[in-house]
């Protein structure tokens, strides 16, 4: 990455293959395969970006949150290099990395109402700067992409979830099942969202499956479970921005890929919806190095004892 902006070479690696016969990440896998590729990762990089090493002058790495196995590999061998190299080293968060992702395509004004959609996280947040980010709404359970792969994998449809999900809502038609809208107790936040209700109502409908009708069934139960899931968000991201008067909405995450609500996000009137591409929607290098340089022009970089964390702590929540 250069000036922040301008991406020279990025490699993405991708451990699906391994995941997929669990329907999910499990992290043992997720550590080792990182140890075993990350040095190629970076050699890769090197060669296509035509640099030599000497002309890093700075590292950034993911620290946070995430699976302390997988975190711990990149901050050791970022860590290492840094200290090879003789450059600065910062460490960020990942759900900063995502909300800051659309900045590589285009010029957004803060603040923003940031909304994060992924495999671990589900976050409504007001953003006002790169590193100011307080967190309006959450999912109280599963995370929406947890959701979308537990459904396609109950259904043997495939992983990730999400994708094939995706796919075969295109084909059903959603008004052919009603899931019920989860409901929020005393206590719960009015920009949370929760998923495991709408989960075992969706899982419950296979009872009723007859064998000659299974596909089409199967196409139905995605689009009205897409909808279920992606109407919950939609409605607490529109109220969020009204109570917190912001018009522009930025999305991010693996599940901002959907093509639903893409589609029905764009559609809310009178909001400036930013959604970046599908590869910058996804997990990627680029929204860390760029997130990073943010840091480090400003001469706010980690020291060699920086650790790593499941989770973000401090956190600021917001409540109206
Ligand atoms: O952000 P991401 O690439 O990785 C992290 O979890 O950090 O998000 C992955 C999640 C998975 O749960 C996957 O099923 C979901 O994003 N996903 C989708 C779609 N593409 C990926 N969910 C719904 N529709 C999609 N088109
Ligand atoms: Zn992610």
């Amino acid at each position: 990455m250069a000036d922040g902006k301008q991406l020279i070479s990025q490699v993405v690696a991708t451990q699906i293959e391994y995941h997929r016969p669990y329907n999910g990440v499990v992290p043992e896998i997720a550590s080792r395969k990182h140890t075993e590729w990350i040095q190629n990762v970076y050699q890769r990089c090197l060669e296509q970006s035509g640099l030599q090493a000497a002309e890093i002058d700075g590292i950034a790495v993911t620290c946070r949150p995430g699976l302390v196995g997988s975190l711990l590999v990149g901050v050791s061998f970022a860590k290492g290099l840094a200290y090879a190299l003789e450059v600065q080293l910062v460490g960020v968060d990942h759900i900063l990395a995502h909300l800051y992702a659309p900045h590589l395509e285009r010029q957004i004004a803060y603040p923003f109402l940031g909304v994060l959609l992924s495999g671990g996280h589900t976050v409504i947040a007001r953003v006002d700067a790169f590193d100011e980010v307080e967190v309006v709404g959450a999912s109280i359970d599963d995370a929406v992409g947890e959701a979308f792969d537990k459904v396609a994998g109950y259904f043997g449809l495939g992983y990730p979830g999400g994708v094939e999900i995706d796919k075969r809502a295109r084909r059903g038609d959603p008004g052919a099942y009603r899931f019920p809208a989860p409901r929020l107790h005393k206590g719960d936040h009015p920009f949370d969202v929760s998923y495991s209700g709408l989960k075992t109502a969706v899982v419950n409908q296979r009872e009723q499956f007859r064998d000659s009708q299974h596909e089409a069934s199967i196409e139905n139960i995605c689009a009205a479970f897409e909808k279920a899931a992606v109407d919950m968000l939609l409605s607490r991201v529109l109220n969020a921005a009204e109570r917190f008067r912001l018009r522009t909405v930025v999305a991010g995450g693996g599940v901002a890929a959907n093509t639903y609500f893409r589609q029905a996000l764009c559609e809310a009137p009178g909001l400036t919806v930013v959604l970046p591409s599908l590869a910058l929607c996804t997990d990627n290098g680029a929204m860390v190095a760029a997130l990073g340089y943010e840091y480090l022009s400003r001469g706010r970089f980690s020291g060699l004892d920086l650790d790593v964390s499941a989770r973000t702590p401090g956190f600021r929540r917001a409540y109206p």
